[in-house]
């Protein structure tokens, strides 16, 4: 069997009330859209087919090279963005899945075993059904005495009696593609809105004597559509439990998993432990052993095995194995800190290397600097690496101890094992052991050198 799928999400979502296209709003740190573009790769392991209309370009810049596209120009109705993917179906599936873009929640597995059905009953059309006990903006699944699905019908065309069913189209199907597309042309636009509605294809082929199967969901939250920021803000929390409950049962302890934030592409070890309040985004990796928050922020940064990080930010940075930062650390891109060093509060650093068992403890901002090991950076140091012009490189080499308040002038190098006074203002190098000091700093005299 080959299957295909197509995501519709040329609506414009008017109730979110946003300039920003629905399906483009984020979930935790995901736009809504890439859960569905993801769950449909797992399901067919190819890209699916995105029916775009709303600001199609900006749909497409953000999903890229991860969907095939076509353009539905004017929303003439679900069954009518079906007929515009055909051309992208007919000649290479059997069978095709169609769901929505603005339903995040749906599983995969959901969508296998859909697909399973399908097969199994030989069905012409399985859909998936939700019993809610407000059935609000549904179409209502029509069932004949003895069960069978006979239609569905919208809830603005519905009678008042069948209003009062319950058991509700999800808007989740799987077709068989031959008779899909001799039957879409066939849609006719309903008589009060004027649209081109999908399940007007289930009528059809229960009037042919074809089989159709209406699977009722388990977990209704999975067809939960978004349509407002009411509806964002609930599936952003069932998200959030869904992910922090998969790690906890890997291992992770999240101690306050209602104020975790875990991104759909981060990556945990086990026994990592994560404190209140803490957001972990991107693709950020964290090894085993690391502990990290209460109040801290990370974005796509690799951190190494029992690093410990307390109220910091730590963004694009690498911490190697058994780092300590914080608390009111903030490491930016390019940040690089090598295995041991600690890092005190209120420390800066961005685009820098830091060697192993270095030490800033308070008040230092590092930027455009090639720090090496087990070197003493002291309180208030900052590099002056930008001339107003140029970015500038500072060079610290290893053991060097940099006194308290020290303004290193970029570009400058401090030798191995240099020291500098506290308040120096250093504008010229500064020889291997050599202490330098005053304002600008100058070389005042040898150090012994360790006798190795
Ligand atoms: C649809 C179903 C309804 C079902 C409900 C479940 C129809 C006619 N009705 O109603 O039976 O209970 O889903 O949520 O199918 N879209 C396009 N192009 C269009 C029209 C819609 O791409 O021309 C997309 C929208 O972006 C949206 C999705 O299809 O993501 C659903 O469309 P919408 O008009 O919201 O249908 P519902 O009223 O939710
Ligand atoms: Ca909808």
């Amino acid at each position: 069997m080959q299957l295909a799928h197509i995501i519709l999400a040329a609506g414009k979502g008017t109730r979110m009330k946003s300039s920003l296209p629905k399906v483009l709003h984020p979930i935790l740190d995901q736009p809504m859209i890439l859960y569905a573009v993801d769950t449909s790769y797992r399901v067919t392991s190819r890209p699916p087919v995105l029916v775009v209309g709303h600001a199609a370009e900006h749909v497409q810049a953000v999903v890229g090279e991860r969907a095939e596209y076509v353009l539905q120009e004017e929303q003439l109705g679900t069954g009518h963005a079906v007929k515009v993917a055909m051309p992208y179906v007919r000649q290479r599936a059997d069978v095709v899945l169609v769901t929505y873009g603005d339903m995040p929640l749906l599983r995969p597995e959901t969508l296998r075993h859909l697909v399973q059905v399908h097969a199994d009953t030989q069905s012409t059309i399985t859909m998936l059904s939700v019993v809610l006990d407000d059935p609000h903006g549904y179409g209502r699944v029509l069932r004949d005495a003895q069960g069978n699905v006979v239609g569905v019908v919208e809830e603005v065309d519905a009678t008042p009696e069948q209003r009062q069913i319950r058991e509700l189209n999800a808007g989740i199907y799987c077709f068989d593609v031959p008779w899909l597309d001799e039957h879409l042309p066939r849609i006719q636009p309903s008589p009060i809105k004027g649209e081109y509605y999908l399940p007007e294809l289930i009528g059809m082929a229960v009037a042919e004597g074809r089989r159709v199967t209406a699977i009722p969901v388990e977990d209704t939250d999975e067809v939960v559509g978004i349509n407002t920021r009411v509806h964002l803000a609930e599936a952003t929390k069932i998200m959030q439990r869904r992910i922090n409950e998969a790690w906890m049962l890997a291992g992770v302890t999240i101690m306050d998993p209602q104020t975790a934030y875990i991104g759909p592409h981060v990556q945990l070890a086990q026994d990592v432990v994560i404190y209140p309040q803490t957001t972990i985004w991107g693709d950020t990796r964290v090894g085993e052993g690391t502990e990290i928050g209460p109040q801290s922020y990370i974005l796509s940064s690799t951190i190494g095995r029992h690093v410990r990080i307390f109220h910091s930010v730590v963004e694009h940075a690498i911490l190697e194995d058994r780092v300590e930062i914080g608390p009111f650390a903030h490491l930016r891109k390019g940040a690089h800190l090598a295995e041991g060093v600690h890092m005190g509060n209120f420390g800066e650093v961005k685009n820098s290397y830091l060697g192993p068992g270095t030490k800033m403890g308070h008040f230092s901002y590092i930027g455009d600097a090639h720090v090496g090991a087990n070197v003493n950076i002291g309180a208030g140091t900052i590099t002056c690496n930008y001339d107003g012009v140029r970015k500038n490189k500072t060079v610290i080499e290893d053991e060097a101890f940099i006194g308290s308040d020290t303004m290193l002038v970029a570009p400058v190098r401090v030798g191995r094992g240099a020291k500098t006074g506290a308040g120096s203002v250093v504008t010229r190098d500064i020889p291997p052991y050599t202490l330098a000091y005053g304002v600008p700093a100058r070389p005042k005299r040898r150090l012994d050198e360790p006798t190795s």
